[in-house]
C-alpha cells in the first residue's frame, strides 16, 4: 500500500464520476435480503465472533488517543497500540488478538465534503503476534468474506508483493490464494508502493497483500486492474506480513512473524449495503437527514463535511481530547471550527448543535456507549468552543472582506501571506478558513509566505515556552516540578547502571505520577530497577542543590550537559546542575534542593517503542 494510500483505508479508489455516472451498480452483485441486514454493528460483530471462533481473544479497541506514543497524534491503525507486542513483548491475552478500534487520519480532512473521506473510522483487526503466518491468515480472510459475509468470490481480487533487495517476492501469499479459490488471473503482484505497509516512517512492517472488490463497473481499459484509480476495484481488507523492523539503518528481522490486518468498517458497510458513499448509511443518515430539514440553503458537501466533523469530534472529545492551539488539541478545534463554517454555509442556526449531538448519540451509543455516557462533556465542549469561534469568525470575516476588497482593487487575485498571518495572530482566524473563504471569493492565497511568518512567529515562542516543553510539564506546580527534577535524577542513573551512552527519549509529568523514556535494548532486571531505585534515593538524602546558569548553547554542549533535541533550544539557554552528579540544558523549573522530593518509587517498566523502554515512577512524600 503507498505511504499516501496507507491513510485511506476508507476512501474509495477516485471515481471517474464523468465516464461512469452510476458509480456502483448495487443490483449487479449482492442479493437483495443480504444487502438490507447488514448494519455496520453487525458486520462488526461477525468479524469478532468469527474470529473468537477462530481462537482469537477479543480485546477492547484503545482510546483514540494514544496513551504511551507521543510520536503520533491519534491511533491511526488498530496495530498502533499494539506495538510493544508486536516487538515481542507477551500480550496477557495471548497471541491471536481481535478488535475493533477507533482511528483519527486527518491528512485529508481538506478532502472530507466529498463521497469518500472520512476523518474518524473504524478499523476491524486480527492479529497474529509469533502465531499463524500466512495460510492461516489468508484462508481466515477468504472464509469471513465468502462464508460471513456471503460475498461472491467471482468479486474478489488480491494483490500481493513483486518482490525487490529488501525482501523476496511473496510467492507464498499467492499460492495461499489459489489454495483458498483465487484463480491466477485475480492475483496481482506490485511493488512496495502498493503492497507494503509501515505506519510512518520507522517501525515493524512487511509486504501486505490486500483484498479488492469488483463493483462490476466497467474496466475503464484493456489493463484496468486493482491499482487502476477508475473505481472498478474497491480495496477492502488489507493483510500485513510483519517480518521486518525498519530504521535509519535499513530493514532487520524481527524476533517473530506477525500479523497486521485491517479491515475499514465504513468502507464495508457501504458496500454491503451497495451504497455510494458512507454518508448514504445508517452510520450518517439521521444527522444527514436532520441537517436536509434545518439547511435554509441546499448543499450536499457542506451537509457531509458537518456530519463527519461532528462524528469526529464527539469521539474525539469523548476519549479526552480537548480543544486547543497544538498538536491533538489544534486538530480537534480545526473539525469543530469547519464543521461552524458549513453550518453557517447552510444557514442552520448554532443553538440546534445541541441537538444535532444528541442525534448522534443516539444513533451510535450502541456502537460506543462511550459517547452517552460522555454526553453533557461533548455538548460543554463543542458549545464552548462554538462560542469563542463565533467571536472569532465576526472580527475575522469583516477583516477578511476589506483585505479582499483591497486586493480587488489593486488587481490582484492572490492574498498575501501577511493578510493571512495578520488574521491568524490577531484575531485568531485559523489559515484554512481564510484559504477555504478566499476560495469560495475566487482568490488564492500565498501559504507559502504565511507559513514562513509563521515559522518566525513559533520561533519566538519557543523561546518563551522552553521551560513547559522540556518535562512535558502542562502545569506548574509543587508535584509537577518535584517531578521534572526527579526526571533529571533518574536521567543521570540511568547512565550509571545501563552505560554513559543512555539517554534521555521522552518525558510525561502530570501531579501523579512521572513518565521518562530512555533507549535501552533490554528489559531491566529486578536488580537493575532497584539499583536506580536506590541511587535516585540516596541522591535524594543527600541534599543536593539544584543551581542554574545561563549560556550559549554550544558552550553548554561543550561543558557536557545533557540535551534531548538541541534544535528545539534557543541561542542563549539555561543548564541546571544537581550536585555534581547532573547537568541539564533545561527550561526548568525545578526544586532548589533534592531532599524536597520524596521517596522515588518505579511503578512500571515497559517497552515504549523498538529500543526505547519506558519508566513510570512516583514519589512518595511524608
Ligand atoms: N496496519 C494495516 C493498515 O492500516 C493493516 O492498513
Amino acid at each position: 500500500m503507498k505511504k499516501e494510500l496507507a491513510f485511506s483505508i476508507v476512501k474509495l479508489n477516485p471515481i471517474c464520476i464523468s465516464k461512469y455516472p452510476i458509480i456502483f451498480q448495487p443490483d449487479l452483485y449482492l442479493e437483495e435480503g443480504m444487502r438490507l441486514k447488514m448494519k455496520a454493528i453487525e458486520i462488526r460483530n461477525k468479524y469478532l465472533n468469527f474470529f473468537k471462533k477462530n481462537g482469537h481473544a477479543i480485546i477492547p479497541s484503545a482510546p483514540l488517543i494514544p496513551e504511551n506514543d507521543p510520536s503520533v497524534l491519534f491511533n491511526t491503525a488498530g496495530m498502533q497500540p499494539l506495538v510493544p507486542y508486536l516487538l515481542g513483548e507477551k500480550h496477557p491475552s495471548g497471541t491471536r488478538l481481535t478488535d475493533y478500534q477507533k482511528c483519527v487520519r486527518t491528512n485529508d480532512i481538506d478532502e472530507v465534503g466529498d463521497n469518500r473521506h472520512l476523518t474518524y473510522f473504524e478499523m476491524l483487526g486480527n492479529w497474529s503476534l509469533g502465531d499463524y503466518f500466512k495460510e492461516e491468515s489468508i484462508q481466515m480472510s477468504y472464509n469471513f468474506l465468502t462464508k460471513e459475509l456471503g460475498i461472491p468470490a467471482e468479486k474478489l481480487s488480491v494483490t500481493c508483493f513483486a518482490g525487490d533487495e529488501d525482501c523476496p517476492k511473496d510467492e507464498v501469499s499467492a499460492e495461499c490464494w489459489k489454495k483458498a479459490g483465487i484463480p491466477e488471473e485475480r492475483i496481482y503482484f506490485y511493488g512496495k508502493g502498493d503492497n507494503w505497509w509501515i505506519a510512518g516512517e520507522e517501525g515493524p512492517c512487511g509486504p501486505d497483500t490486500e483484498m479488492f472488490y469488483d463493483t462490476g463497473k466497467p474496466a475503464c481499459s484493456n489493463d484496468c486492474q486493482p491499482s487502476c484509480d477508475c473505481g472498478k476495484y474497491v480495496e477492502i481488507w488489507n493483510n500485513v506480513f510483519m517480518e521486518y523492523f525498519k530504521d535509519k539503518n535499513g530493514y532487520t528481522k524481527l524476533e517473530q512473524k506477525n500479523v497486521d490486518t485491517g479491515l475499514g468498517l465504513e468502507r464495508m458497510t457501504m458496500l454491503l449495503q451497495g451504497k455510494e458513499t458512507p454518508f448514504d448509511t445508517e452510520l450518517f443518515q439521521p444527522i444527514m437527514k436532520k441537517l436536509e430539514e434545518s439547511q435554509k440553503v441546499d448543499n450536499i458537501e457542506s451537509r457531509r463535511i458537518v456530519a463527519e466533523h461532528l462524528r469526529s469530534s464527539m469521539m474525539i472529545i469523548s476519549d479526552g481530547g480537548k480543544p486547543s492551539n497544538i498538536d491533538r488539541g489544534y486538530v480537534l478545534r480545526r473539525l469543530i471550527r469547519r464543521m461552524i463554517r458549513h453550518l453557517n454555509k447552510l444557514q442552520i442556526n448554532l443553538d440546534e448543535l445541541s441537538t444535532l449531538i444528541e442525534i448522534n448519540v443516539e444513533n451510535l451509543k450502541e456502537m460506543y456507549p462511550e459517547l452517552e455516557k460522555n454526553k453533557n462533556l461533548i455538548k460543554t465542549v463543542i458549545i464552548e468552543e462554538k462560542d469563542k469561534f463565533v467571536k472569532t469568525l465576526e472580527h475575522g470575516e469583516k477583516e477578511f472582506s476589506k483585505a479582499m476588497n483591497k486586493a480587488k482593487t489593486e488587481g490582484k487575485t492572490k492574498i498575501s501571506g501577511e493578510v493571512v498571518f495578520k488574521l491568524y495572530d490577531t484575531y485568531g482566524f485559523p489559515p484554512e478558513v481564510t484559504s477555504e473563504l478566499a476560495r469560495e471569493n475566487g482568490f488564492e492565497v500565498n501559504i507559502k509566505e504565511y507559513e514562513e511568518l509563521f515559522k518566525k512567529h513559533q520561533e519566538k515562542s519557543r523561546q518563551g515556552s522552553e521551560a513547559k516543553f522540556k518535562g512535558g510539564l502542562a502545569e506548574q506546580n509543587e508535584q509537577t516540578i518535584s517531578y521534572h527534577t526527579a526526571t533529571h535524577l533518574l536521567n543521570a542513573a540511568l547512565k550509571q547502571i545501563l552505560g554513559p551512552d543512555t539517554h534521555q527519549k521522552g518525558s510525561n509529568i502530570t501531579t501523579e505520577r512521572m513518565r521518562f523514556d530512555f533507549n535501552c535494548d533490554h528489559k531491566l532486571t529486578e536488580e537493575e530497577k532497584q539499583k536506580i531505585e536506590e541511587i535516585v534515593n540516596k541522591w535524594i538524602e543527600e541534599g543536593l542543590e539544584v543551581t542554574v546558569e545561563t549560556m550559549k548553547k554550544e558552550e553548554a554542549i561543550k561543558s557536557g550537559a545533557e540535551c534531548m533535541f538541541i534544535e528545539k533550544y534557543p541561542d542563549e539557554v539555561t543548564v541546571y546542575s544537581i550536585g555534581k552528579i547532573s547537568k541539564e540544558l533545561c527550561g526548568g523549573p525545578h526544586v532548589k534542593n533534592t531532599s524536597e522530593l520524596g521517596k522515588f518509587k518505579i511503578k512500571k517498566e515497559e517497552a515504549s517503542s523498538s529500543g526505547v523502554r519506558r519508566i513510570k515512577a512516583v514519589l512518595v512524600k511524608g
